[in-house]
């Protein structure tokens, strides 16, 4: 089936979801947007006040930034997949709680291997966590790109909304924006040339 139709599919599944109690509060689940074939993917943490009114994802001051931050690297959020770890807003925007991330887990994952990305880029310490030990520190570990087993990168950065809060992580979070063109260049080459050549180190490690 085409990819498109799938990912419609998935998305009509999680606007009904009710695998937790944050079924019962939204007033509208976000299950992201962007193309299909998007190679780059952007995972926040979950909707906010007006994502959850809207029922898409990062509409609001963080969406603005988001929004800015691509445009320095020459993209328009349309270019892009982004979404979040749990796809419905928790009341009063209070942190996700494991059982809802459980819970809204297998989502995300049908969502990256429909859309099949070259770069992830988990924005903030709850995406981050879907990717990396649970020993990492954001402060430490932003702007890194880490390859996963499945050939795939995942650069963790700062939430926006942090970035927004601290001068110091707005300008990590614009340097860090600023190497993902020549990492997705790379992981182009890596993906093209997988099946002739033996997995090759990417210069940026
Ligand atoms: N913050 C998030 O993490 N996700 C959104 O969609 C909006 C704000």
């Amino acid at each position: 089936m085409h990819t498109l139709r799938e990912l419609e599919q998935l998305a009509a599944q999680i606007r009904t979801c009710r695998k937790c109690p944050l079924g019962r509060s939204r007033t509208h689940a976000v299950p992201g947007e962007g193309p299909a074939n998007a190679e780059m993917m952007f995972i926040g943490e979950a909707p906010g006040y007006y994502e959850d009114q809207q029922g898409r994802p990062f509409v609001g001051a963080s969406g603005r930034l988001l929004e800015r931050l691509l445009a320095i690297i020459g993209l328009a959020r349309e270019d892009v997949y982004i979404t979040n770890v749990v796809k419905c807003r928790p009341p009063g925007n209070r942190d996700p709680l494991p059982a809802e991330i459980e819970a809204c887990r297998p989502w995300l994952h049908q969502q990256i291997a429909l859309i099949d990305p070259l770069v992830i880029v988990t924005l903030g310490r709850f995406s981050m966590a879907q990717f990396l030990p649970a020993h990492a520190r954001i402060t430490r570990v932003h702007g890194k790109p880490v390859v996963q087993q499945d050939g795939r990168v995942v650069v963790p950065m700062f939430h926006p909304a942090a970035a927004l809060r601290n001068p110091n992580w707005m300008q990590s979070m614009e340097s860090d924006f600023a190497q993902l063109p020549q990492l997705l260049e790379e992981m182009r080459h890596q993906r093209q040339n997988q099946n002739d050549d033996p997995p090759q180190q990417l210069s940026l490690f």
